[in-house]
């Protein structure tokens, strides 16, 4: 093999570890153009991680507000336990088990048919069923929503510009309407929804929900312990909203995020071995 045969390797290698970070630091920042605040997740950034806590009380919010209009349609009850999920308990490795989410999944009620004759029915949810449907169909959701369907909320994060953000804004964008602005009839004035006249009423003001203080079960078998609740502001419960939301829509992120850190560990290491090696291999002869 030629010497710049090696070299070019060798560039290459690191080049394509070196792209790896850039290419993530890049799509971190991008945010469309939209005019937007910026928050600070704990879930942007390479290393970045959901916050349980967060995500338990975002649930809580979808749970008691949202869901009257949103459905969650890509998310089953179980995955709630999943590890990585807002109610993740090592006791119960299996999520079907987990108490927590046995109890979340039996306060819905879910469209099933009954087995000995065959009749639509409803029964209290199992944690194996998926969040059911809020409407019966996108006539009878517009019907209900001066004549806009509101969107299933499972990837929301992912189908909008400027995601957490975004939904974050769109939330705490409820504002009196400027007097030269004709609004639509049932619609309110949002600063961020495109065209600014959104026909969903602002969902959160401060106090509609009580948050309680959680425990949570020790990690490795330690102790179990109490978390304190935030003051349930309209602006909290559009954060931890938005975390649970995050979540829904990208279940497996920090597995990605530690599986692609290995990656760039094992390309940089190897990369550096190559050089190593080519140093070696042609080390005294002249060149
Ligand atoms: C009373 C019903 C209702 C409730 C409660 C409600 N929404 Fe909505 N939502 C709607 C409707 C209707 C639309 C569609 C609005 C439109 O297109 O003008 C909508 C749209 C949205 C959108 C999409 C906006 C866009 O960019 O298209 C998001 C995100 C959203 N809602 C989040 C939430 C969250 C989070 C909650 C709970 C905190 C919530 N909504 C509570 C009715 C509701």
């Amino acid at each position: 093999m030629s010497i710049k045969l090696m070299k070019s390797l060798c560039v290459g290698a690191l080049l394509a570890v070196s792209g790896l970070g850039v290419a993530s630091v890049a799509s971190a920042s991008e945010d469309g153009g939209h005019k937007m605040e910026h928050q600070k997740w704990g879930f942007n950034g390479m290393f970045g991680t959901y916050d349980a806590d967060a995500m338990a009380r975002g649930y809580q919010v979808y749970r008691e507000v949202c869901a009257s209009c949103h459905a969650l349609e890509h998310l089953s009850f179980r995955h709630l336990g999943d590890k990585g999920g807002p109610f993740y308990n090592p006791e119960f490795p299996n999520p079907s088990d987990n108490p927590d989410v046995k109890a979340f999944a039996q306060d819905w009620s879910v469209p099933d048919i009954d087995q000995d004759n065959g009749d639509p029915i409803d029964r209290p949810g199992i944690p194996a069923d998926k969040f059911p449907a809020i409407f019966p169909n996108a006539i009878a959701a517009a019907a209900s929503n001066g004549g806009a369907v509101p969107p299933d909320l499972s990837l929301i994060t992912k189908a909008r510009t400027g995601g957490a953000d975004y939904v974050y804004a769109l939330l705490t964008g409820y504002h009196e309407a400027p007097h030269d602005v004709d609004m639509a009839e049932g619609t309110h004035y949002n600063t961020m929804f495109p065209g600014n006249q959104i026909k969903m009423a602002p969902p959160l003001f401060d106090g509609l929900v009580e948050y309680a203080a959680r425990t949570v079960p020790g990690e490795h078998g330690g102790e179990a312990h109490t978390i304190a609740a935030p003051e349930a502001t309209a602006e909290q419960m559009a954060r931890d909203v938005v975390e649970f939301l995050t979540w829904a829509g990208d279940p497996k992120m920090e597995v990605r995020k530690k599986l692609g850190f290995a990656t760039f560990l094992y390309l940089f290491i190897f990369s550096l071995l190559l050089f190593a090696t080519y140093k070696q291999v042609w080390k005294g002869v002249k060149h």
